[in-house]
């Protein structure tokens, strides 16, 4: 998709113009004369006649002499957002699934009624175009009458001195887009491909091709060395090899801070001994979204200019049962030092975050998130479209609670009660991994975690469970499967510390 800006269209020869307008017969009118300058009536009669006023996602096709002018309804809104942008985008890009254009013209002023905001519009028209675009059709038949999507030049029109900033822009949201479907594409693979063994790879290839990223892949081996028991608990009673990832973004300029981004990593989580049923096992590929949207992150980071040395850690594993896996009621040594009692089995995300919270403090850092599809619990709370955030540090998770509304991804905060501590509590051990209520799940799964981050760290966890997946389409931009759920907002957090 090549961008051209243009300080005016009517030069160039394009097969579709897209257009948005407010649901105001006013602006509507002005909008089409905008175009047909001669035929306004005849329009305007046609629009009447089809009772198009701008209405939200509603579409109004004039055909010109030389090209397709197409109407893009935004409802009634009066100023729009980076999200209005995105999913307006996403409404072209549904439109061009029926009509083949290879090049076609966005005018910008009327993109931008009610702002003048031309550098997020240009992030999120990328961003929108980009997302709706995708598809994870790699092991199907390609469908012969389906039209693939394929716009080779985009004109915008746009005056010239806004011309550097706009394609800075747009090329911010290409890299925003290409991270999350990077994400979407792991979480979709299914678990006989998407191993640890795969995710190590993957990570091998983002340091292969970004110079500030390198990465360390530690083996089973290595793992015992630290002392990562409560990793290896979990791991144990699958034949696929464990990885720890362990990558390292340095910004070019002086390192402001450290921060790691913890991912959860369960390429498959069958519930081990404490099996799930099929229903709820179905599912159980994406619980390595934690672990996508990492790497989805690291894979675009050194476009972002980032001031801070960025660490990824991901504890890869699957949770199998056998007659090697971890019991119930056993007893492990997690690498910070705490015993933790296995109640269930099944709560090992946990776990294995326990031991990757602990190496990210050991090798010296001291701002943490951590994002992990954790527990049933939450979805429960807060449904299937938002993710549950906590944190231990208020102005952390004010940040990124702020970069989540920028970004168009839904989060809501918990809190880590302190009263619900006793849940925890072990009659053997230092702490059980799971509590003696099922009552508030999200919540005790984090306050388990909360365990493990010592005194002076800022920590927010995000339990992504649900939008990590998205059984029905979660909005025009993002089709049912993979979100790539945190990507975008992780990336405007970075940006801005
Ligand atoms: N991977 C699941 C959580 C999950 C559920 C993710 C649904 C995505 C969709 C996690 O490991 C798990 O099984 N959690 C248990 C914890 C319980 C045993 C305390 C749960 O939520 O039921
Ligand atoms: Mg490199
Ligand atoms: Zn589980």
């Amino acid at each position: 998709m090549e961008l051209i800006i243009s300080p005016d269209l009517k030069e160039n020869k394009l097969e579709a113009v897209f257009c948005p307008v407010f649901e105001d017969s006013d602006k509507l009118a002005k909008a089409i004369s905008y175009f047909a300058q001669n035929q306004e009536n005849i329009f305007i009669t046609q629009a009447k006649k089809e009772k198009f006023q701008g209405q939200k996602k509603h579409i109004f096709v004039m055909k010109l002499e030389d090209k397709l002018v197409v109407l893009l309804g935004l409802g009634k809104v009066r100023r729009l957002s980076s999200e209005d942008w995105r999913e307006t985008a996403a409404l072209l890009i549904n439109f061009l699934q029926k009509y083949q254009a290879k090049n076609i013209g966005l005018v910008a002023t009327q993109w931008l009624q009610g702002s003048a905001d031309y550098e997020r519009l240009a992030q999120s028209l990328a961003e929108g175009l980009y997302l709706s675009s995708y598809k994870f059709d790699k092991y199907k038949k390609i469908d012969k009458n389906s039209i693939q999507i394929n716009i080779e030049q985009i004109f915008i029109e746009l005056a010239k001195e806004k011309k550097n900033n706009f394609l800075k822009n747009w090329s911010l949201g290409e890299a925003m887009s290409r991270g999350t479907i990077l994400a979407r594409d792991l979480v979709n693979e299914p678990a006989n491909i998407m191993t640890p063994s795969y995710l190590a790879e993957v990570a091998l290839e983002i340091a292969k091709n970004n110079k500030q990223v390198r990465v360390k892949i530690l083996d089973k081996e290595q793992v015992e060395k630290l002392g990562m028991q409560a990793f290896l608990a979990v791991d144990r009673g699958s034949h696929e090899p464990l990885k720890f990832i362990h990558l390292v973004y340095k910004p070019n300029t002086k390192v402001k801070e450290k921060i790691a981004l913890v991912g959860k990593g369960l390429t498959f989580d069958s519930g081990g001994l404490n099996i799930k049923t099929g229903d709820s096992m179905y599912q159980m590929k994406i619980d390595m979204g934690g672990a996508a949207t990492v790497l989805g992150v690291f894979s675009v980071l050194e476009q972002f200019n980032i001031k801070a040395e960025v660490h990824g850690l991901i504890a890869a594993c699957e949770n199998m049962p056998s007659d090697k896996a971890m019991r119930p009621g056993d007893i492990v040594r997690s690498m910070q030092g705490k015993s933790i009692e296995i109640w269930n089995t099944d709560a090992e995300g946990r776990v294995t975050l326990a031991d990757s919270l602990a190496y990210a403090q050991k090798i010296g850092i001291k701002k943490i998130v951590d994002l992990a599809t954790l527990t049933g619990a939450v979805m429960v709370a807060l449904g299937p479209d938002i993710a549950g955030l906590f944190a231990n540090d208020e102005k952390l998770g004010q940040e990124i609670k702020k970069a989540s509304e920028i970004a168009g991804e839904k989060m809501w905060s918990l809190p880590l009660e302190a009263d619900y501590k006793e849940y925890n509590k072990s009659q053997v051990a230092d702490i059980r991994n799971a509590a003696t209520t099922r009552y508030g799940g999200a919540i005790t799964a984090a306050l388990f975690l909360q365990e493990f981050i010592n005194e002076g760290v800022s920590w927010a966890h995000l339990d992504i469970a649900a939008p990590a997946y998205a059984e029905k389409p979660l909005n025009d931009y993002t089709p049912v499967g993979g979100v790539g759920y945190g990507v975008r907002t992780l990336l405007e957090w970075l940006r801005k510390v």
